[in-house]
């Protein structure tokens, strides 16, 4: 665990990142570079991409990239871009590709899915020193953790899954994330700086005002705490079977859902622990979370739209059993998240009004914010490694 992750490492006044930097273009240009074009970045889980030939693209920045499944079921990510005169090949988010080739809608070259080759031209004759396969597809790292999609836009990146995830996936280990499939899956734009969604995504001061479903579902969260630990005297109630004491659900809740209820479908692979902890995350800077509940995984994409909006994109998976059941109701988990992340979206596009101000240079962390403390020297670290 990092010296960071406690609230006593907020004991003295710590800023919070300039004010400018939750608007200011080049900034955002800068972060593009360093931190959005060096990361791994989550696309999708891999159920979405199920069928051979299945595709889908992801807009990183300005860079827009096709992830697809070859027709031998291999998963291949290239950018977007026609080796002729840079149309775009896939107009749409997503869907199947038709042809067994990967045809340009312009002037229909055609390149092999599974390794981006130039396969034809459309000309009558090419010229005499026109060498095909100078014209591949630019290709893009991909890699695959446990069902997750990741790609990557700097070639010599590390693939090391000890540190994708700045927030541990150990937690995650018993869920079955690899055979899980996707029930449902929402978009949402939020009017806000991108790292304004990590801030607020990594404290609970604003919890019991903005969450009221939420605080009474976690009761420890109204006390506008993410650990048991981080309140001042905590040693006091160590032996508390109080939830609101000790962490975990409301009594008789199962799982993040309307009712509490997880329908009969708790994951038989997880422990007693990971169920009474009524939630477990990891999360991988800078574009995704993953939750962990007892019935379900929920995956929360975000990516920068600009330097004052981003996309928030979510995916629901369940066990292939509980979405064949006709009696699991999966709005009861679905709503309850939708609610709860409404409600921070519409926080975080409130906390975006007021940072113009020109007398706000800067903010504060309290001592709750331990998490923000660590997420900002990440993202000033980046700058300054990634320099370009
Ligand atoms: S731009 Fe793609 S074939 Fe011309
Ligand atoms: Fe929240």
């Amino acid at each position: 665990m990092s010296s960071y992750d406690n609230i006593n490492s907020l004991s003295e006044v710590v800023d919070a990142l300039p004010s400018s930097w939750y608007y200011d273009r080049e900034i955002y240009q800068k972060e593009l570079t360093s931190i959005w074009y060096k990361n791994w970045i989550f696309v999708c889980h891999s159920s979405a991409l199920s069928e051979p030939r299945a595709y889908k693209t992801i807009q990183i920045g300005t860079q827009n990239i096709i992830v697809l499944k070859d027709r031998k079921n291999k998963f291949r990510a290239y950018y977007n871009t026609c080796r002729h005169r840079g149309s775009a090949l896939c107009e749409h988010g997503q869907g199947v590709v038709k042809t067994p080739v990967l045809l340009c809608p312009y002037h229909q070259w055609s390149y092999s899915m599974e390794d981006g080759r130039l396969v034809n031209t459309s000309s009558f004759d090419e010229p005499e020193n026109f060498k095909k396969n100078e014209y591949s597809l630019f290709k893009v790292r991909l890699e695959e953790w446990r069902g997750c999609i990741f790609v990557n836009l700097d070639m010599n990146a590390e693939w090391n899954i000890e540190n994708l995830f700045h927030r541990s996936a150990a937690e995650l280990e018993r869920h079955p994330i690899e055979d899980m499939k996707i029930g449902y899956n929402w978009q949402k734009t939020i009017k806000c700086n991108w790292k304004s969604f990590w801030e607020n995504f990594n404290e609970c001061l604003h919890c019991p005002n903005i969450h009221p479903e939420l605080t009474s579902l976690v009761p420890l969260y109204s006390k506008r705490i993410i650990n048991p630990k981080d309140h001042p005297n905590w040693k006091d109630k160590i032996d508390s079977s109080d939830p609101k004491d000790r962490g975990g659900l409301s009594k008789g809740a199962e799982t993040w859902s309307q009712d509490g209820s997880a329908q009969g479908h708790v994951i038989s692979s997880l422990s007693e622990a990971d169920i009474a902890r009524g939630q477990l995350y990891a999360s991988s800077w800078p574009s995704v979370f993953i939750g962990g509940y007892a019935d379900h995984i929920r995956t929360v994409r975000i990516l920068p739209t600009g330097s004052e909006t981003l996309e928030l994109s979510v995916e629901w998976l369940f066990e292939q059993k509980a979405l064949n059941d006709p009696k699991y109701n999966i709005d009861n988990v679905v709503n309850f998240a939708k609610t709860v992340m409404e409600q921070d979206g519409k926080a975080c596009e409130i906390n975006q009004l007021g940072i113009y101000s020109q007398m706000f240079d800067k903010g504060v962390l309290m001592p709750e914010e331990y998490l923000l403390k660590r997420f900002q020297a990440w993202v000033k670290s980046q700058i300054t490694v990634n320099k370009n």
